[in-house]
């Protein structure tokens, strides 16, 4: 498990080693979209979290999520190859969850890979539902799976 796990938001001396997470652990076989510049504008952005996890000061993981008035877009999350099955990435999105409920936003929704069944696997984990199947949606090469959760519905259903 976890011993010294500290979540905080991302400083501008994280951008890149996040740019090098995306392009190696997530956009593999896509190109590399999620730039070092790309990941500063997001740091900068005031509707977008950027979040890292730090194992004894070590990043070990990080996800980016982008607010609207209702929902929250999960665009990016992973965690090293050496830490995973350790909690991490459910510890990042109960962060950005809590965040969001914070701020008045109830849903999340987020994309992956069809042939991503990890990913899949751990957000059905942590009660995301499958939605919709968008196929090409990777520059026409791979479909994927959106996937979301209803984070003011289950509040509700817990108290009633
Ligand atoms: C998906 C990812 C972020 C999960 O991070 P993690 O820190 O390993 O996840 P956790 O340890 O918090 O896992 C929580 C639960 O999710 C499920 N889960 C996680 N990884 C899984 C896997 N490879 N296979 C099946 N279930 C998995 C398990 O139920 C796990 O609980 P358990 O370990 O007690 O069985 C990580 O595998 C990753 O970085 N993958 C590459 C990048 C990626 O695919 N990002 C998502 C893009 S949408």
């Amino acid at each position: 498990m976890i011993s010294d796990l500290t979540i905080r938001l991302a400083l501008e001396t994280d951008a890149l080693r996040i740019a090098q997470m995306s392009r190696d652990q997530i956009e593999r076989g896509l190109g590399w979209s999620w730039t070092t510049q790309r990941v500063l504008r997001s740091i900068f952005d005031a509707e977008t979290n950027v979040v890292v996890a730090l194992e004894a000061g070590k990043l070990s993981g990080f996800a980016i999520m982008k607010y609207h008035d209702d929902e929250a877009h999960l665009l990016l999350l992973a965690v090293q190859p050496v830490a995973r099955r350790k909690g991490i990435g459910a510890a990042l999105v109960a962060w950005l969850e809590q965040a969001a409920l914070t701020a008045g936003v109830g849903q999340v929704w987020l994309e992956a890979r069809q042939g991503n069944v990890a990913a899949r696997a751990f957000y059905r984990r942590l009660g995301y539902r499958e939605i919709q199947v968008l196929p090409g949606y990777y520059q026409g090469r791979e479909a994927c799976v959106r996937i979301a959760r209803d984070l003011w519905l289950e509040h509700w259903e817990t108290d009633n």
